[in-house]
């Protein structure tokens, strides 16, 4: 269902051989690698480093198109929706297959939802994933964002996380336990 075509080796490494994701799927993964690899130029962060980032990148949106059986085996204690699911999902299948990173498995596993604790790979995960170019809403204000990252990462993550966030309210959808906490320690960190 993936690899139609083979992965610039800027952007290596590549996604999981277990990944379940569609042609279109694929096709945001690869922004979002070929975003975090520019984040990671420009910053100049060593190799390892940005092979941790990437590494998230192609984890992140692995089990997203899997069918919902395999995301409650790989993520029992999750209940709800794919949406919420395919994070924590992900992230148990990387570690059965030998991810051992512990920053590497709590940006993929919380991406859709922000942790406090994050280190540096979930705040870039978190914020590319929503920055990359393909997202049809508000391109320009995105496009800044994105620009500004390599910069300002805090100010971005939290400008991010405020779009998110305040997209999720306006919805009228109940705001996880982690997101909040996540939200706060933002504020407590600008304020601090
Ligand atoms: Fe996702
Ligand atoms: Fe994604």
């Amino acid at each position: 269902m993936h690899e139609v075509h083979p992965t610039p080796s800027g952007l290596r490494p590549t996604l999981p051989e277990w990944a379940v994701v569609s042609p279109k799927r694929l096709a945001h993964i690869e922004r979002v690698a070929r975003l975090v690899a520019q984040w990671a130029e420009e910053m100049g962060v060593p190799d390892s480093e940005r092979n941790r980032w990437l590494r998230a990148v192609w984890l992140h949106d692995a089990m997203r198109d899997a069918e919902p059986g395999e995301l409650e085996r790989w993520a029992p204690s999750m209940p709800g929706p794919a949406e919420l699911r395919h994070g924590p999902a992900s992230a148990a299948r990387a570690k059965a297959d030998g991810e051992t990173d512990r920053g590497v498995l709590d940006a993929v596993r919380y991406h859709s939802v922000g942790l406090a604790e994050w280190d540096m790979v979930g705040r870039v995960l978190y914020c590319a994933d929503f920055l990359e170019p393909g997202r049809e809403h508000t391109q320009d204000e995105r496009r800044a964002l994105a620009a500004r990252f390599p910069k300002d990462p805090g100010g971005v993550l939290r400008e991010v996380a405020r779009a998110r966030l305040g997209h999720a309210v306006t919805s009228g959808w109940p705001l996880p336990d982690p997101t909040v906490r996540f939200w706060n320690s933002l504020l407590a960190r600008a304020a601090g």
